[in-house]
């Protein structure tokens, strides 16, 4: 069967709600981090000013979610983390990327919200993440992943690696947080052949191009337009070339 993709602009949890029970193979995602600040001041700044290192030169557009303190977001994470179960099918996994700041309030939020969690991948940014004298270089970020109830150890998926060591992208950013898509082609081979993944944060829609050209469908959800247009146009561009490009899988 030919992989299929769909972008749905619009927000998480009335997107999520319009699905039914069950749908899903997998959920890969990145959400807002929400983790810029102790004061709301901080919490309250555009992206471009929080994540951008050249803030008058880049264009990129600033995006939704990123303004809630630690606890409203945990709860927020725990609403959509239900509704993202619920449309998963039984045994499905799931991995969601987080920085430090919010490590063990995502951990907390995906156990309440009922996900077996079953472990934490690292992702090496590398040494090109800015150095400060006198302090361990803040390089890496994490992905949490887990279940649906507990996974078969019979699925159609090879040993993946637990750290990954992929530069950040300095040039030809789509979105102001933008994974590589070197990264997420190696996260999504967690997911067994043939399923639809879900990424409900799309950005400008790396994981649904990364699972498209590993063979899988993909629905993505973005709320903010520019970014839903964006992502759209990446998979329009990529089904007018070779969608899939599969790798040899060794189990
Ligand atoms: C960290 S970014 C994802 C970036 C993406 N991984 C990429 O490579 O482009 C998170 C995205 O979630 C979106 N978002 C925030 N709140 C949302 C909501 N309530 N519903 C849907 N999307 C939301 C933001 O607009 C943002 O683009």
């Amino acid at each position: 069967m030919t992989p299929k993709c769909a972008v749905i602009q619009g927000d998480v949890l009335e997107v999520l709600r319009s699905f039914e029970d069950n749908t899903f193979g997998a959920v890969i995602t990145d959400p807002p981090y929400a983790s810029g600040g102790l004061h709301a001041k901080d919490r309250q700044a555009t992206t471009a000013a929080k994540y951008t290192k050249n803030k008058t030169k880049n264009p990129l557009p600033n995006f939704e979610g990123d303004s809630k303190d630690q606890l409203s977001w945990m709860l927020w994470c725990v609403a959509w983390l239900r509704e993202a179960k619920r449309v998963c099918k039984k045994g499905a996994p799931i991995c969601v990327f987080i920085d430090f700041r919010q490590l063990d309030a995502l951990k907390w939020a995906m156990q309440w919200a009922d996900w077996l969690v079953n472990g934490i991948v690292v992702w090496d940014k590398t040494e090109i993440v800015r150095p400060q004298r006198g302090r361990f270089r803040s390089q890496c970020e994490f992905i949490i992943w887990g279940s649906k109830g507990a996974m078969s150890l019979k699925r159609k998926v090879p040993v993946l690696k637990g750290c990954y060591r992929y530069s950040t992208l300095n040039r030809g950013k789509l979105h102001q947080t933008q994974k590589p898509l070197a990264l997420m082609r190696d996260i999504v081979r967690i997911v067994e052949p043939g399923e639809t993944i879900l990424d409900p944060f799309a950005g400008s829609g790396t994981t649904l191009v990364a699972a498209l050209q590993e063979g899988y469908s993909a629905v993505g959800i973005e709320v903010t337009k520019e970014y839903a247009t964006i992502a759209q146009k990446q998979i329009d561009t990529l089904s007018q070339t070779s969608p899939t490009n599969n790798r040899e899988v060794t189990m």
